[in-house]
């Protein structure tokens, strides 16, 4: 059994989802939301210790002001209640991205959980709010450059576990990277941390991934032979 420590999801295919159904897409977004909540709880209750989860790209803001203001209120007011019953569960909340352009609303909903759930133990969940890959690995060179200059820092210390500690989060590797709705690309997310990851593409969308549909990804995880550049005996 491979070990599984970090598992990352891409919540794709909430538009699609909806056109199916002849809703709008911020229908789908809602039913995406709510398949968060208990997959999420599902996968904590599974002893999966960092889950990190891509909710808006950066690049998701070229979308309509109508879907992105949808999104940000739905963060807002979703969030809020979703993350007293993280802490319940014992699970600390922590957010990646940049926080410029999002909306004030949004930023003290994140603060607030993340401040509440700071010393919870029980899991790490990571959520991606206009997050970018690219950017995160430029925002930590300049964080580690800032501490070279500030001397706080030599040049021949930096090793990779220092730009680990310098990114939005310092989280281990991600050892699974699903992404639904049947894309197979990154779209700029945790570019650093999937080095070594399995990925893992089911062809339903996100409302529809339920728990069935993730036991399914762990189990093909733990069939797969990770080798990490090395030579190892077929299984
Ligand atoms: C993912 O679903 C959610 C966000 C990007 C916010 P999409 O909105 O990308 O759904 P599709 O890909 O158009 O079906
Ligand atoms: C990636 O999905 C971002 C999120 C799921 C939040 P997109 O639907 O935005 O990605 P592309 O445009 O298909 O690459
Ligand atoms: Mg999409």
């Amino acid at each position: 059994m491979n070990d599984l420590k970090h598992v990352a999801i891409i919540l794709d295919g909430n538009g699609r989802w909806a056109k199916e159904k002849g809703l709008s897409r911020s229908k789908g977004h809602y039913h995406g939301f709510t398949n968060l909540k208990k997959l999420s709880e599902y996968i904590f209750d599974k002893g999966i210790k960092v889950l990190s989860v891509y909710a808006f790209s950066t690049e998701n803001f070229k979308r309509d002001k109508k879907e992105v203001d949808y999104l940000m209120n739905l963060f807002q007011k979703a969030f809020k209640g979703y993350g007293e019953v993280l802490n319940q569960k014992g699970v600390k909340v922590v957010f990646s991205g940049r926080r410029d352009p999002l909306p004030k609303g949004v930023l003290n909903t994140i603060d607030d959980i993340s401040s509440k759930t700071k010393n919870n133990t029980k899991g790490i969940f990571n959520i991606c709010i206009n997050y970018g890959g690219q950017y995160e690995i430029l925002d930590a060179v300049k964080n580690i450059s800032k501490k070279v200059k500030e001397e706080k820092l030599e040049i021949d210390d930096i090793t990779l576990e220092t730009v680990y500690q310098n990114m939005y989060q310092d989280l281990p590797p991600v050892d699974l990277m699903i992404r639904t709705s049947g894309e197979q690309r990154l779209s700029n997310f945790l570019l650093f941390q999937n080095a070594y990851a399995e990925f893992y593409f089911p062809k339903v969308y996100f409302p529809d991934f339920n728990e069935k549909e993730f036991d399914k990804a762990v189990e093909e995880y733990h069939n797969r032979d990770r080798r990490f550049g090395n030579v190892k005996e077929n299984k």
